[in-house]
């Protein structure tokens, strides 16, 4: 009989077949969906109307990833949701099998493999990156040490036009109070290793941009973390003439996506020495600020583009002396919620709510660039549902064996085995598919930020 460890028990879970091995699972209770590289088997299973990632797993190992993942979530940091490990799971012949971690399966997520597939562009490897490495600095802000940082152990989730990254494989993880410099340091070491190994793998495969060179990109994930590292907790000293300075630091670092929670503050004994250091920080600035206005729950990138439209509302309406909350209430019933009830039901799985929402900004941007007028936001809606959304491949759930109609996957439900015939692009990269976009230079440019916040 096997045991379940959980804290929010989940009595669907109790039917499936324990006693089978995992990679032997009936195809009635799985799903063919994208997913990486793994040492351990690991399937997508139907529980219900849900969807749950499955790895089977040495009991140690499996009860030390449900608590570190649990601890992730308890602070908040992006990582995959732990429901359950199943343990005490006997074969057919009363054989022992391993247990098996049960997590949530991230919606709208991908693995980077799939996302690289067809040829990601020069600018989004960048936008990759600083996601990862704002994952990397939320970690080890808590004290969670990874210890395998590496592509294949995240997954990536669209956020407006950057990319939101969680965390997907805890094994090796371990939690303290605070990390030292050296044990940052050992994982920024092990992030370069692996993906050095990953970006030359891309590499070999031809699915790497020519102008992009893995040593360049490992060498800008350290320069890009110690960066925003020092920004989030570095020590600043000034003279008593320049106050502000404590001001621009607070919203340089709501520029970043970070609330200062607690700022330590020094003055020397005559007090013409200031020295500020950010003792706390919480990620999710917009995030927190969009969900207490609205409600909405949505990734940091997209709350900030949905907070910059929300303002607008609020100026073309000329509401400024209005509560801000009573014109977020306007707004999400008069803008937001119009335009995603328009969207048919049959094309909800293709884009988060909040992310259509900023596509359609975008999309009525363009529109009325061309057209020299202001499109109404329901007209751009449509436009956006006919011209783009339509063609879009779905997102919430990829199904793999949709994918290469004409080809067929070594296994559908591990489709990181590729295909059988190996030659020839892999899968279908849904994210990458005829998108009109501008380059913007990426979110986490601190010099920039620097630059922008400096008095004039
Ligand atoms: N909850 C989830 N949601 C979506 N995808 C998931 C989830 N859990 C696992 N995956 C997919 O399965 C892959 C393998 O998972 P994981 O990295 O935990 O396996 P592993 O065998 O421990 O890997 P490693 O070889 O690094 O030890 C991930 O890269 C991811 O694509
Ligand atoms: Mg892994």
């Amino acid at each position: 009989m096997p045991r379940f460890l959980s804290s929010r028990p989940d009595s669907r879970l109790i039917p499936l077949p324990w006693e089978v091995p995992l990679a032997d699972w009936p195809i009635d209770y799985l799903v063919a969906l994208p997913r990486g590289i793994s040492r351990h088997v690991v399937r997508f299973i139907k529980v219900g109307n849900s969807v749950y990632a499955a790895k089977e797993v040495l009991e140690e190992l499996a009860i030390h990833e449900f608590r570190m993942l649990t601890d992730l979530h308890r602070t908040k940091t992006p990582a995959v949701e732990p429901l359950a490990v199943v343990t005490g799971r006997l074969d057919r012949h009363g054989e022992p099998l391993d247990p098996v971690l049960v997590t949530r399966h991230l919606e709208f997520s991908l693995p980077y493999r799939s996302l690289f597939a067809q040829g990601v562009r020069p600018d989004t490897v960048g936008r990759l990156l600083d996601a990862m490495v704002v994952l990397l600095a939320r970690l080890h802000l808590v004290g969670f040490l990874w210890g395998d940082v590496s592509l294949s152990n995240i997954l990536f989730r669209r956020d407006a036009g950057e990319f939101a990254a969680y965390l997907v494989d805890a094994e090796t993880a371990e939690m303290h109070e605070a990390l030292t410099a050296g044990q940052r340091e050992h994982d920024l070491t092990i992030a370069t290793t692996n993906l050095y190994g990953e970006f030359s793998d891309l590499e070999a495969g031809r699915m790497l941009d020519d102008s992009l060179d893995p040593l360049k990109l490992v060498e800008s994930i350290l320069t890009r973390y110690r960066e925003l590292w020092a920004e989030l907790t570095g020590v600043e000293e000034f003279s008593d003439q320049e106050v502000f300075r404590i001001e621009n630091r607070v919203r340089r670092l709501n520029a970043l996506g970070f609330d200062v929670a607690e700022l330590s503050m020094e003055t020397s004994t005559d007090g013409s020495v200031i020295r500020i250091q950010p003792k706390v920080v919480d990620a999710g600035h917009h995030t927190r600020r969009l969900l207490r206005l609205t409600g909405l729950d949505v990734e940091e990138h997209q709350a900030r583009r949905l907070l910059n439209d929300l303002d607008t509302f609020r100026a073309r309406t000329n509401q400024g002396h209005v509560d801000e909350s009573v014109v977020a209430h306007q707004w999400l019933t008069e803008c937001f919620q119009p335009v995603v009830t328009a969207v048919p039901p049959e094309l909800r799985g293709k884009r988060e709510s909040a992310q259509i929402y900023h596509e359609v900004l975008d999309y009525r941007w363009y529109a009325s660039q061309r057209e020299n007028r202001e499109v109404p936001l329901l007209d751009a809606t449509h436009g956006y549902i006919h011209d783009v959304l339509r063609a879009l491949p779905d997102e919430a759930m990829t199904d793999t064996r949709a994918i290469g109609e004409d080809r067929q996957l070594s296994n559908p439900f591990d489709p990181s085995q590729g295909f059988v015939d190996d030659d020839g692009p892999m899968p279908v990269d849904p994210w990458e598919v005829d998108e009109e976009e501008v380059a913007t230079p990426g979110f986490l440019d601190i010099e920039a930020l620097r630059a922008a916040k400096k008095p004039r």
